[in-house]
């Protein structure tokens, strides 16, 4: 994989102390870019910013929550002091919740919303002013496999995944008349990171089982083939990128299957 695009290029990662943002940062950094990684775990973030300049890179460790705009506008001030300006944000921040919509009351919905659509905006709306000014711009959010079709046990989630894909396709639609910033979707299928474990659920849901299911069932691809496909899909502009055989058939089936997609994934499935 060349990562060549990313060379001496100001990258901001938030959600980089784990998974697949770690993932991603560590290959930043050995890619020459100067890597902005944002977490809200200290230590973590702190760690791969150590990994990444014990190997000769360039990294700044910033703590904040992501969907915190007026600490998001201070992050992204620091970052224009610090590096001079800001070429690609990779809003990758969120949390897997679980629950339907019968376990799951509002203020379960304004979690799952926050952590995973309001990451998403508080971010891109610290950043949109200073990357419309690079020659070369990306922003991409993290969205899912739960972005692309709607199944039962996981409606907070799957809203606020659906939701930052329609953020996203808006963005790039207003982006139009910036031609120098590309705008990418990701839609991650099952990955192997810790992400079952640090789930929010709604009151009377087993997060335990829920997060065994996960890891023996749903986790498919390993976090640095995630990290991968993506770097390389932010690099060449593309709209969509979709991660793992399990987010492609999510995607075909939505599209051949129109509103009976969940009777076709069955099928599949089972077949
Ligand atoms: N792992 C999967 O199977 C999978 C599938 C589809 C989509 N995704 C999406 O990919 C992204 C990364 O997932 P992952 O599996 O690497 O997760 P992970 O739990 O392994 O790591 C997420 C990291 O983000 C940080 N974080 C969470 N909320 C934050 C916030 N508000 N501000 C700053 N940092 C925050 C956490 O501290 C952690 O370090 C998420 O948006 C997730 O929804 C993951």
């Amino acid at each position: 994989m060349d990562l060549g695009f990313y060379a001496g290029q100001v990258v901001v990662v938030t959600g980089a102390g784990a998974g697949i943002g770690r993932e991603m940062a560590v290959r930043l950094g050995r890619a020459g870019a100067k890597a902005v990684l944002v977490d809200v775990d200290e230590g973590r973030v702190g760690e791969v910013a150590g990994e990444i300049r014990d190997a000769s890179g360039r990294a700044l460790a910033m703590v904040a929550d992501a969907a915190d705009p007026d600490r998001m506008n201070e992050v992204a001030g620091e970052t224009v002091r610090e590096f001079g300006g800001v070429d690609v944000l990779i809003n990758n921040a969120g949390r897997l919740f679980y629950g339907g919509v019968a376990e799951s009351d509002m203020a379960d919905f304004e979690t799952a919303m926050r952590a995973n659509f309001g990451a998403a905006v508080a971010s891109t709306r610290a950043f949109l002013p200073h990357i419309v000014k690079s020659e070369r711009g990306r922003i991409a959010n993290l969205s899912s496999a739960y972005g692309l079709i709607g199944l039962a046990g996981a409606a907070p989630y799957t809203a606020a995944k659906f939701a930052v894909r329609g953020f996203t396709e808006s963005l790039r639609s207003e982006l139009r008349t910036h031609p120098n910033v590309a705008v990418s979707c990701v839609y991650p299928g099952g990955v192997k990171t810790g992400i079952a474990w640090s789930a929010l659920a709604a009151a009377g849901i087993d997060a335990r089982r829920a997060a065994e299911r996960f890891d023996r069932q749903v986790a498919r691809t390993q976090p640095g083939r995630a990290a991968e496909i993506i770097l390389n899909g932010i690099a060449r502009g593309h709209s969509r990128v979709l991660i793992g055989a399990d987010a492609i058939l999510a995607d075909a089936v939505a599209r051949v299957a129109g509103g009976q997609y969940e009777r076709l994934l069955r099928l599949v499935i089972r077949g």
